[in-house]
């Protein structure tokens, strides 16, 4: 797929099903989250990867997590299917690493910038996905069960597959609305 076509035309989607990315198209995804600019190679991030009953897991982890933070039973009732909504779901967290040089915040764009690439990966390769982040990204108990460290923060969770319907085309925004000439 041509390079700036991607950049310009890529669309999100919310409705996937089988298949996802497996085997060298899951590492070729990953490859492209371990090639995203990273100040003094830190490599700030952790990926982990939920693919069939690995997405129950992850969703009694859910369950768990919005039971401790007193969400409402409507969100209880739903956290064990959230994971449900794609064959794959890929957790991005940002790993703060010890540095007197890179700050959080720089370390924490590293991550964003990997959960972009797997995303833009993954549509290169023919596959549909969706970035979320929702109640789960800010919960400290989800952080827990995931066995994450005190200064990790959940950059998102990258949900992949097929698409059931092909995106929209994308509105175009005039650049002028949010650019500023110095
Ligand atoms: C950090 C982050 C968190 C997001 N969380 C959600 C979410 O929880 N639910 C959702 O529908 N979209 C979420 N989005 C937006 C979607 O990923 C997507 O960009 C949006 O639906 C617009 O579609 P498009 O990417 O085709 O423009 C999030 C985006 C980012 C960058």
């Amino acid at each position: 797929m041509d390079a700036l076509k991607l950049l310009l035309e890529r669309r999100s989607s919310k409705a996937l099903e089988a298949p996802g990315p497996q085997g060298e198209a899951l590492e070729t995804i990953l490859q492209a989250a371990l090639r995203v600019p990273d100040f003094l190679e830190l490599r700030p991030y952790e990926f982990l990867i939920a693919e069939g009953e690995g997405r129950e897991r992850l969703g009694r982890k859910f369950r768990e997590a919005a039971i401790a933070a007193g969400r409402p039973e409507t969100d209880v009732k739903r956290a064990p299917s959230m994971p449900l909504r794609a064959p794959l779901v890929i957790t991005v967290v940002a790993k703060a690493r010890e540095s007197d040089t890179v700050d959080l915040l720089e370390q924490r764009m590293t991550a964003g910038c990997a959960a972009m690439a797997m995303q833009m990966a993954a549509l290169a390769l023919g596959f549909g996905g969706i970035w979320r982040s929702g109640w789960p990204m800010f919960s400290r108990r989800l952080h827990e069960l995931l066995d994450l460290a005190k200064d990790d923060q959940i950059a998102g969770f990258l949900y992949l597959g097929t698409p059931k319907k092909p995106p929209e085309p994308a509105p175009r925004v005039d650049s002028r609305d949010y650019t500023r000439w110095l």
